[in-house]
């Protein structure tokens, strides 16, 4: 018997319920992939309020490499809220903060002295970044990649590339943000050898603090840099003075079989930006970095509220020893060859599967009308995302075009759980098709 288990229409009687008051009072902006109401989750599984069991392939996109409320992380937070909830660590400072600060600095790559800044979301600290980058570089531009995601405030969503729904007509748009193609050769020219060159071609580069890329990019449909790409951008920004900052909120802490995904090159960042997964879903970001950045900027210019509450930090180390002590990297590799093999038999069989790609468990499908033109097909793909869903498993979609599929899922699921989604996955994409 598998995971999944439907008993009732989709969404069943009291998620309608459920909905009726959402839709009256959340704001219409906050739109759900799931037209149902969860009741409790665990490891990869969503129990709804009406008792249907899905499987989470989206993991809260991309936040729960440890699965729904694994027991230690639960254990930890209910023993913190128990002794203090809130301090703020600039007022009273306390030890899990410094405790995840010294786990993530001594994991992180580069063989220098490091150390950690806390925030909330993601875009929060890819912002940070670019103020750390810009306080130590004295520098204004910072260089952005087509397709890239990196958040919805002011800065991060200009730096955002897809215009709707993320940039919209919400501008004017922070300024001195240049955007350079992300190689893709079925969309542009951008080769190995071309990033000196095209730096040059759309800024001065002794004005730039900071190159932000990720590793390996999410929201923009699992791109994979070109063998090279991230090498030659790490000699041209150290040839420039320029700061190398890695958005690893959706790439990071395990799902490409490395804690960090840059660790899949052999390239070294300046700055780090982590979120998503941290803390098993409590909102916590992390910028980690070279400790001489922090030392040249004036304290408190760098922080906030709630930033690394202790709650959040408790979870994030527990975090970090799941991911260690169950191997979850080692299982990446392996739940990444499984989901590649399936991708290889689908994509044979289906020619609107256009491309496979990814990287450990981060992997993608694109859907594409024609494998000649690479016209994209977001239809397709919104289809079989919603057939899916019925079917009792819950898909992340993603790309500039809405054409790719992406798995975020939790690495603590069972080889068995990865093989039933993979299954009913071929199934939707057969009757979106038939
Ligand atoms: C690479 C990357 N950077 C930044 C963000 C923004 O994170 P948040 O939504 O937590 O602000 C995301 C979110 O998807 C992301 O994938």
């Amino acid at each position: 018997m598998g995971s999944i288990l439907i008993k009732t229409e989709i969404p069943g009687p009291k998620s309608r319920e459920i909905a009726e008051k959402r839709y009256r009072y959340v704001a219409s902006t906050m739109d759900s992939l799931a037209p149902f109401y969860i009741a409790k989750g665990h490891g990869a599984v969503v129990e709804d309020v009406d008792g249907n069991r899905f499987l989470d392939f989206t993991g809260g996109w991309g936040c729960l490499v440890v699965g729904h409320t694994p027991e230690r992380v639960v254990n930890a937070i209910k023993d913190q809220t128990e002794k203090f909830i809130h301090t703020d660590f600039t007022a009273v400072p306390y030890e899990p903060f410094a405790e995840l600060a010294k786990m993530i600095a001594e994991r992180a790559p580069g063989d220098y002295e490091k150390q950690v800044a806390f925030f909330n979301s993601g875009a929060e600290a890819v912002e940070n970044a670019v103020k750390i980058a810009k306080g130590v570089t004295r520098r204004k531009a910072i260089v952005v990649f087509e397709y890239a995601f990196h958040g919805r405030t002011l800065l991060t969503m200009t730096m955002t590339h897809r215009p709707m729904p993320y940039k919209y007509i919400y501008g004017p748009f922070a300024s001195e943000v240049y955007r350079l193609p992300f190689p893709n050769p079925h969309v542009n020219k951008m080769k190995i050898g071309d990033f000196e060159r095209v730096l040059k071609d759309n800024v001065y580069p002794e004005d730039v603090a900071a190159v932000v890329i990720e590793p390996i990019q999410g929201e923009g449909g699992f791109n994979v840099p070109p063998e090279g790409f991230l090498e030659e951008i790490r000699e041209v920004t150290k040839k420039y003075g320029i700061l190398f900052v890695a958005d690893e909120v959706q790439s990071g802490y395990g799902r490409t079989g490395k804690l960090f995904a840059i660790q899949n090159w052999n390239v070294t960042p300046d700055l780090i930006s982590l979120g998503k997964s941290i803390a098993a879903g409590l909102p916590l970001s992390a910028v980690v970095g070279k400790k001489e950045y922090f030392d040249a900027l004036p304290g408190s210019s760098i922080g906030s509220t709630f930033g690394g509450n202790p709650v959040a930090c408790r979870a994030g180390i527990e975090v970090l020893k799941i991911i260690e002590e169950e191997n979850l990297l080692d299982r990446a590799v392996k739940y990444g060859e499984i989901i590649d093999n399936k991708f290889k038999e689908m994509q044979e069989k289906y020619p609107v599967i256009g491309e496979r790609r990814g990287i450990g468990a981060m992997r993608a499908i694109e859907f594409v009308k024609d494998r000649e033109t690479w016209e994209p097909d977001a239809e397709t793909t919104g289809k079989v995302i919603q057939i899916a869903l019925k079917k009792g498993l819950i898909l992340a979609g993603a790309g500039l075009h809405k054409n790719v599929i992406r798995f975020l899922i939790p690495l603590v699921m069972s080889e068995d759980e990865l093989r039933e989604g993979l299954e009913v996955l071929d199934e939707s994409v057969k009757e979106a098709i038939s």
